[in-house]
Order: structure tokens, then sequence, then C-alpha cells
């Protein structure tokens, strides 16, 4: 039976760790042993991706741990170089789930493809003629990739707008044809750019004008997907902090972001220090995730916080996220790239949907462990006692010695190996 919430699993070596995924996973030794290999991979597949390729580059793939979501388990594969990331993410998930897990959806799953016009004679007339071959150019898009309409999706709708038409606008006028695609569980670019090439000439038949731009937008609020959870004070106790104080804390925090954009892109910031690595494990492309979710961040005409933060009538903490969501199960790197497919595996979901509705998850956990540590005892010193941990390591701890290696170097305020060293071999003696 697959669980998330596997105790102690900070503590155990890397082969500990894979021993314990083989026995909640069908993976084949082969498998495991890709997934732990230095080099998963290979040039020869790196080179079939990009180009003038001279070798591969790592990061870090761990797992956060703790997620319960609609009721499901997920053991999520992050990638990422930041150290308490993973850890964080976990611990805020492990509180989630004692007050009953994340509730997640999503919007309908539909990406926009822009075809820019210039030089219509009479823009509103062209804006008409567009519309009234709707049906024709959409027929015609979902011709070009028919793929796409087989898997239960394709192009459904199309609409027009006019930019520039002011007299007094330094811009040219522009007429921009928005095509609406229904992706299914691929992200789209691939088939939303092969449409919106395929309907340019008839689009300039029907405008008289000249297509420049055809192209996805990574704005994709017709793909967005949601997250919220509900936690009791009680569960939020840090320290000496009340959970009370910890909640309105954590209000503070967010009120914070959404008056002032100084802060809102620092809180957005660890929002995606939890969402982009599970776009990168699962071989997504993360700078379209990034680049959307930010220009939503000004839906309300100001760069403001990604989530909210607020108490219901019982006192509970109630945070919230929606975010448009550009990811894929299917095509792309996800399913050439060998880790992005154990990524999968790993998640084990069924659609793009569901992976959208992980990944804010993720990010809803993310932003609420640095709010909460921001508005208790600060950052550092949860970075400091996981960096003592590595500095433990390096100075040869082992076992359990670690974690008493580790507090004391906390407790001393001096965590530097050379210190390690000296402890260790106090402990040896
Ligand atoms: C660091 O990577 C992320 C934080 O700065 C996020 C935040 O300030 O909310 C801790």
């Amino acid at each position: 039976m697959k669980s998330s919430r596997i105790s102690g699993f900070y503590k155990k070596t890397v082969d500990e760790r894979k021993r314990i995924i083989k026995e909640m996973y069908p993976f084949t030794e082969e498998e495991l042993e890709e997934i732990n290999s230095n080099a998963p991979l290979t040039v020869d597949t790196a080179d079939k991706m990009i180009e003038n390729v001279v070798g591969t580059f790592q990061l870090p793939l761990g797992l956060g741990l703790n997620f319960l979501i609609n009721g499901k388990e997920y053991i999520v594969p992050m990638v990422i170089e930041e150290a308490s990331v993973v850890a964080s993410a976990s611990h805020i998930a492990k509180i989630v789930r004692d007050a009953g897990g994340f509730t997640a959806d999503s919007s309908e799953r539909v990406m926009i493809g822009q075809i820019q016009v210039i030089g219509c004679q009479d823009f509103y007339k062209a804006k008409a003629q567009i519309l009234k071959q709707k049906q024709a150019l959409i027929q015609a898009a979902n011709d070009a990739f028919p793929s796409i309409v087989a898997r239960g999706g394709g192009a459904e709708d199309l609409d027009v707008r006019i930019l520039n038409e002011e007299a007094d606008s330094k811009y040219s006028t522009m007429l921009v044809v928005h095509l609406y695609v229904n992706t299914v569980d691929a992200m789209g670019a691939n088939l939303i750019n092969t449409m919106a090439e395929s309907i340019a000439p008839l689009i300039e038949e029907i405008t008289e004008g000249k297509v420049y731009l055809r192209i996805l937008s990574n704005l994709a609020d017709r793909s967005l997907a949601r997250a919220r959870c509900v936690i009791p004070p009680h569960l939020l106790t840090t320290g000496d902090f009340s959970g009370e104080e910890v909640r309105d804390g954590v209000i503070h925090a967010y009120e914070f972001a959404a008056s002032d954009p100084y802060r809102a892109v620092t809180h957005n910031k660890g929002i995606m220090n939890g969402i982009d690595p599970v776009v990168i494990a699962t071989g997504n492309d993360w700078r379209a995730v990034e680049a959307g979710a930010h220009a939503y961040a000004v839906k309300d005409g100001k760069y403001g916080s990604m989530t909210t933060w607020s108490k219901d009538l019982e006192g509970n903490l109630v945070g919230e996220i929606e975010l448009p969501m550009s990811i894929g199960t299917v095509g792309g790197a996800t399913r050439v790239h060998p880790m992005a497919k154990h990524a999968l595996q790993l998640l084990d979901v069924k659609s793009a949907k569901e992976l959208a509705q992980v990944i804010v998850s993720v990010g809803l956990a993310q932003n609420l462990g640095a709010l909460k540590a921001l508005a208790t005892d600060g950052i550092q010193k949860g970075h400091m006692s996981l960096h003592s941990r590595s500095v433990a390591i390096a100075a040869g701890a082992t076992g359990e010695m670690i974690d008493i290696i580790a507090e004391e170097l906390v407790k001393l305020k001096d965590i530097r190996v050379g210190k390690a060293k000296e402890l260790v071999e106090k402990i040896k003696i």
C-alpha cells in the first residue's frame, strides 16, 4: 500500500530510501538504478534534445513526502539545488495532512494560440469576417493536427481582439486572433504553433491584412489549477509560538505581499521554489510556467501574491492558490528524458489536470513553509540545522552520530567542518 508518510526518511541512506521506494512501486531494478545513477540522461539522448551538446548537467532529485491531495497519496519528485526546500514542503504537507489534506481542482484545459494581423483596411470589418468564418477556421486548425482531435481535444473556439485602435496610440493597430485549443494531456506548444501557422494564410485571405506572429500565449488563464488547505491553529504551534500567533503571523506576511510588489516577488519566488522542482522533474517547460504564474499575479492590475491566507470563522488558517499551469504528461521531454518518465511514475498521476493540481499544492505548501518560518524563528534557523547535518556528514559522522553532532553544532553556533571533526573524534573515544 503506497503512503507518502514515511517517517524518518531523511535519516536513511540513499540505498535505504531506494529500497523503501521499491517496496511501494513496481519499479524494476534497472529503473531504480537509472533513478540513482549518475547519468540517467545519456549524452546521446541529450544530443537529440538540443543543439551543440557537449554533456549533461545534473541537479539533486529529492522526494516531497506527506502529500495528501483530494484524499490521494502523492510522493512528489522535486529537482532543485536549494537546501531546505524539500524538507520544508514535506514538513508543511505533514501539517496539512493532519488537517485532512489539500483539496485541489482545475478549470478546463484550454491553451491559447495568438495570430497577429497588421494592415487591414478596416479592422472592424476584418474582425466580423473572421467571426463569420469561425467554424471553417476551427476546422482548418483541427485538420492541421488531427491526432489531438482523436485524443478528445483540438481547437474549440476562436476570438478576435483589436489592439491600439486609439488614434493617438504609438503602436500599430492590429488584429489578434485567439485560437482556443483543448490540449488534453499535452502542454500543447507544438500543436498550437502548428495550428496557428496553418490557418495564417486563410486569415490573411479573410482579413486582407498581413499575418506576422503565430504563437502560443503563455498566459494560460484557461488552464488554471487551484489548491486549498484549512489548518486548525493547534497544528501550527512552533517552539514558543502558539498556533494562533503563527496563524496571525502568516496572515500578516500574506498582507505584506498583497500590498507591496517588493515583498510579493520574494513571496512568489518562495512559491515557485515548490512549483519549479516538480515542473522540472516531470520534464515540463518551467520558463512557461514561471512566465504564466508571474503574469497571473498581476491579474488585479498590480503585481501581488500568488496565494491568499486568511482566517475562517472557526479560527482556522485557510490557504488558497490559483495559477495557470501550462504543463503536460505526454509529449516533449516528459517522455524523452528518462528521469521525467520515472518522476511521472512516482507521482502516479492520470492526467495533466491532476499533475497541475499536485504542482499548485506543492507551491501552496512551500509558501506556508517560508511564511511560517519567517513569521516565527526566521528563515536561517531551519537552514542552519539542515546545513549542520551536511557539515556533520562531511566531517565523517555516520548513522545516529549525524543528528547528535548536527544538534551540537547548532547549539555551539559554530557550524564548521573543523568543529564537526573535533566532535566526531570526541564521540569515537
Ligand atoms: C528563499 O528561496 C525563499 C524565501 O525568500 C521565500 C519568502 O521570503 O517567502 C524564503
